[in-house]
């Protein structure tokens, strides 16, 4: 099996929304796909065996907030579709992403939201290097608690 990365077009947003549909609960408006799109177009990458989109990862680069810290680069969301899961597909979207925001935008560092019970995502995060920062209580709709997680960009090598 082998599977080839390259960056989201427009025309991919239908399978991306199936893709986010069938594997997560937290699910966005065709609108805020495509303008986070427009605003970072090679921070969303897809991830395709033989011609058919099987995984995406969005991300965004987020300002400090008053002026504490640097800009942040975000994972909003990625997602492999469950067939193709455990073949380092979602590893191979998380580093270019990684390495992408480190290289072309100078952040020094990634932060996300993960449910406490995510146990497949959050092994995938430490495993590249994310460390736990907080919890934040109730975070999702309904109910459950997220980790904050972090990792830093500054020795980041690709
Ligand atoms: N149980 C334990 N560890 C796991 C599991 C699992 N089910 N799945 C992945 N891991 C860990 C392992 O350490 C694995 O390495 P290994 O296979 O060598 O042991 C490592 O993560 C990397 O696995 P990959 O094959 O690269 O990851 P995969 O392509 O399976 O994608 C993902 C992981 C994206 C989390 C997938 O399980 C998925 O789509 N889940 C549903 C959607 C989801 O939860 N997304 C994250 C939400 S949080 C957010 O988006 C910011
Ligand atoms: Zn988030």
């Amino acid at each position: 099996m082998s599977f080839r990365l390259r960056e989201f077009r427009p025309e991919d947003l239908e399978r991306v929304i199936f893709i986010n549909r069938t594997c997560l609960p937290e699910n966005y408006t065709r609108g805020f796909f495509l303008s986070t799109y427009r605003s970072f177009p090679d921070l969303f990458l897809v991830a395709e065996v033989d011609g058919v989109i099987v995984g995406y990862i969005m991300c965004r680069i987020e300002r400090s907030i008053w002026g504490l810290g640097g800009a942040r680069g975000h994972v909003i969301s990625i997602a492999v579709m469950p067939e193709h899961r455990r073949k380092g597909i979602g590893t191979a979207l998380l580093r270019e992403a990684l390495s992408r925001m480190a290289e072309r935008y100078g952040v020094g560092e990634c932060f996300l939201e993960v449910r406490v019970s995510n146990t497949p995502a959050i092994s995938l995060y430490e495993k590249l290097g994310f460390v736990r920062k907080t919890v934040l209580k109730g975070y999702y709709l309904d109910g459950e608690d997220a980790y904050l997680m972090s990792k830093s960009l500054s020795s980041f090598a690709s």
